[in-house]
């Protein structure tokens, strides 16, 4: 039972990485595909301690509401994984060539989000701890729905 469960996941998350390559073509793309992601206990748990270890907490609350940077919760489906992944791994190049980032920066007062420095499997993580949080406050994607099986 598990174990099947564990391979659909496994599949929907290669088709999610498929998609989110094409997505990334056309940033215009990040706002409205959104990304469906399962988050593994393991990840989202080593993602906790960098969440508070690196430093995210001081900018971001996820379910709290804005801080210096926004309410993480939803984020996971509010832009494309792709996106996600590029952005938390280093936006500052983004804030001069994605639409979805200058908006951002142009909604946070100019506030830039600095280059974390983060290894790809730390960025990985965090993004599995983000998507676990965000289902506990019911932003989800999994919760609304959108997940295909
Ligand atoms: C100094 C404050 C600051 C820190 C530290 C910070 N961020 Fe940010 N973050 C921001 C701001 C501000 C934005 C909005 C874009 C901008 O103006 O830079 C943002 C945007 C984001 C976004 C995109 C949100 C969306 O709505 O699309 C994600 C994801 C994110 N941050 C994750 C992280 C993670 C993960 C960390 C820790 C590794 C982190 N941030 C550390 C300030 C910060």
């Amino acid at each position: 039972m598990h174990m099947r469960r564990w391979t659909g996941s496994l599949v929907a998350g290669l088709l999610v990485l498929g998609v989110g390559r094409a997505a990334a073509q056309d940033s215009t793309a990040s706002a409205s595909a959104s990304a469906c992601l399962q988050p593994d206990a393991a990840m989202a748990k080593r993602g906790q301690s960098l969440f508070s270890n690196r430093g995210c907490v001081g900018c971001h609350s996820i379910g709290q509401g804005k801080r210096a940077g926004p309410d993480l919760a939803g984020v996971t489906e509010r832009r494309d994984l792709d996106w996600l992944r590029r952005f938390v791994q280093n936006p500052t190049p983004m804030f001069e060539t994605d639409s979805v980032a200058k908006a951002l920066l142009a909604e946070y007062n100019n506030t830039r989000m600095p280059n974390m420095r983060l290894k790809g499997d730390d960025v990985e993580a965090l993004i599995h701890y983000i998507a676990r949080e965000s289902h506990k406050v019911g932003r989800g994607a999994s919760g609304e729905g959108k997940c295909a099986e």
